[in-house]
C-alpha cells in the first residue's frame, strides 16, 4: 500500500442490489450459469462441443457482434484505433456505411476471400466504435459525445495513445484471422490514419472468466443474461440505442513487482482466492465478495484496499460493466522516459450503458485501489460502439439520420 490512498469514508456505501434494483437475481444466477451444468445458461467454452472448429458469429442483429456474443470471446484480438483527418456532422455515416460493408465482407463465407481469409471466416467478429470528436460534430448530446476526464497516471500516455475518432477491434480463435480483418476494415475507412494498434490474447476460459496477466480469475462479476446486458450495458433510447460505451484501457502491469508478494499478499490485493477465485469472505469461485463480513477479530475479509471492494459498484451507484479484456505482451523495451520495461499487461475492455460507470469506478480505484500500485496507463479512449446493423440499417444509419 502506498501514502496515496485517500479514505473513502465519504462515499455512499449501498448494497449493490439496492443500487441495481431487481439486478440480484440476476447476478445470483451467474453462479449457477458458471456451476458445471447449472442453469443451462452460459454456452459451453466451445459452441459445437468440444472439437476445435470454430463457430460462426452472426454478423447481423440489433447489437454489433463481438460484445455479448459470442459469450466466450475468442483466444485473439486485434485492435485499431485511427483518427479521421476531416471530421465533421457526416463522418459517422461515412464510417458506419464503410465498415459494416467490410465488416460484411470479411464475415462472411461467400466473400471473406476478398478480406483475405482464405480458409473462410471461422468465429470473427469485427466491432466498430466512434470516438467523442465524431460524436460531439454530429450532436453533442449524444452519448459518447464526451472524451474520459484524465486519471492517475493518464499525463504520461503520450497524445498520440489518448482518445481517437474510432476504434476497430477483431476478435477470432485464429489471430491471423484477427489481425488480416483488421487490416482488411481499417484499410476500407474513408479520410482515417492510424493512431495505434494492440494484438492481444486471452487465457483458456469459460464464458467471461479466464485468468488474467496476474494469474486471477477475471471476468467473473459481469453482466451476461439479455436482461442483465439490457440493464447494465446496452444504450436503451435515442438514435444510439442498442450500442454502448466502450472504454479501452491499454494497463501494463508489473507482474514482476505483484508475484514478489507472497500467495497471501496477492488475494489480499484482490480481495479473491488464487487458486480459485473465490471471495476472501468465502463462497464459490463465481459468488459475490461479501463487502461486510469480517474476521471475529473485526477485520474485513475483502480488505479495504483491495481491488474487489474498490471497484464494487454498490460505492459508486454504478452499473456492472461488462469487462471483456485481453492480454498483451510485446516484450521488453525501452519506453518513453527511456527506463527499459516489459511492456505487458492487459488491454482493458469494458461496456457499459453509461460511460459514467467506467470514471466513477476508476476514479474510486485511484483513491483506494492497492492494485493500482501495479498498473501505469499506457493508452486510453472512450467510444460509443454503434448499433448493430443488418441490410436494411446500414452501420451507424441511426446516428446518422439523428
Ligand atoms: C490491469 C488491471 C486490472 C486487473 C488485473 C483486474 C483484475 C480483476 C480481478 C481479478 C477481479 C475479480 C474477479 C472479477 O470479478 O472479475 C476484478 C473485478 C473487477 N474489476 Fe478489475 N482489474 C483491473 C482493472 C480494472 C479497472 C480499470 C476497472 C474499472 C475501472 C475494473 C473494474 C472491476 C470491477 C467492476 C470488478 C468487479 C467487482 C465486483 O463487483 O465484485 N478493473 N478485476
Amino acid at each position: 500500500m502506498t501514502g496515496k490512498k485517500k479514505p473513502a469514508a465519504a462515499r455512499s456505501a449501498l448494497p449493490r442490489r439496492a443500487v441495481l434494483g431487481g439486478a440480484g437475481s440476476g447476478l445470483a444466477g451467474l453462479a449457477l450459469g458458471f456451476a458445471a451444468g447449472g442453469g443451462g445458461r452460459e454456452e459451453p467454452a466451445r459452441a459445437d462441443g468440444g472439437t476445435d472448429a470454430p463457430v460462426a458469429v452472426p454478423v447481423f442483429g440489433a447489437h454489433q457482434a463481438g460484445i455479448a456474443r459470442p459469450a466466450t470471446p475468442q483466444t485473439f484480438c486485434a485492435l485499431a484505433v485511427l483518427e479521421h483527418t476531416s471530421p465533421g456532422a457526416s463522418s459517422i455515416g461515412e464510417i458506419g456505411a464503410a465498415a459494416g460493408r467490410a465488416v460484411r465482407t470479411a464475415t462472411s463465407p461467400e466473400t471473406c476471400a476478398e478480406a483475405g481469409l482464405l480458409d473462410g471466416p471461422g468465429d470473427l467478429t469485427v466491432t466498430i466504435a466512434v470516438g467523442p470528436r465524431l460524436v460531439a460534430a454530429l450532436d453533442d448530446t449524444l452519448p459518447g459525445a464526451t472524451a474520459l476526464p484524465l486519471f492517475q497516471g493518464d499525463e504520461a500516455i503520450p497524445a498520440e495513445r489518448r482518445d481517437g475518432d474510432v476504434l476497430v477491434i477483431a476478435c477470432s480463435s485464429d489471430a491471423n484471422d484477427a489481425a488480416t480483418a483488421l487490416q482488411h476494415v481499417t484499410g476500407a475507412l474513408p479520410s482515417t490514419r492510424l493512431r495505434w494498434t494492440q494484438r492481444g490474447f486471452r487465457a483458456r476460459g469459460q464464458g467471461t472468466i479466464t485468468r488474467n496477466p496476474l494469474g486471477f480469475h477475471d471476468g467473473v462479476i459481469v453482466p451476461r443474461r439479455p436482461e442483465e446486458l439490457d440493464e447494465n450495458v446496452w444504450i436503451p433510447s435515442g438514435p444510439a440505442a442498442n450500442g454502448t460505451n466502450l472504454v479501452v484501457r491499454r494497463l501494463r502491469l508489473d507482474t514482476s513487482a505483484f508475484h514478489t508478494l507472497p500467495h497471501e499478499g496477492q488475494e489480499r490485493v484482490i480481495g479473491r482466492r488464487r487458486t480459485d477465485g473465490a471471495p476472501l469472505s468465502g463462497g464459490g469461485p463465481t459468488d459475490e465478495v461479501n463487502l461486510l463480513a469480517k474476521t471475529p477479530e473485526g477485520e474485513l475479509l475483502v480488505p479495504a484496499h483491495s481491488h474487489a471492494r474498490a471497484a464494487h459498484p454498490s460505492f459508486t451507484g454504478s452499473h456492472l460493466m461488462l469487462r471483456r479484456g485481453y492480454a498483451f505482451d510485446d516484450g521488453r523495451r525501452v519506453d518513453e522516459s527511456g527506463l527499459e520495461v516489459h511492456d505487458a499487461g492487459l488491454l482493458f475492455l469494458c461496456y457499459q450503458r453509461e460511460q459514467s460507470t467506467y470514471v466513477r469506478t476508476q476514479h474510486r480505484l485511484d483513491e483506494v485501489d492497492d492494485l493500482m500500485d501495479y498498473v501505469t496507463p499506457t493508452a486510453s479512449g472512450s467510444f460509443l460502439v454503434l448499433p448493430g446493423f443488418d441490410d436494411d440499417r446500414p452501420m451507424g444509419s441511426t446516428l446518422a439520420g439523428a
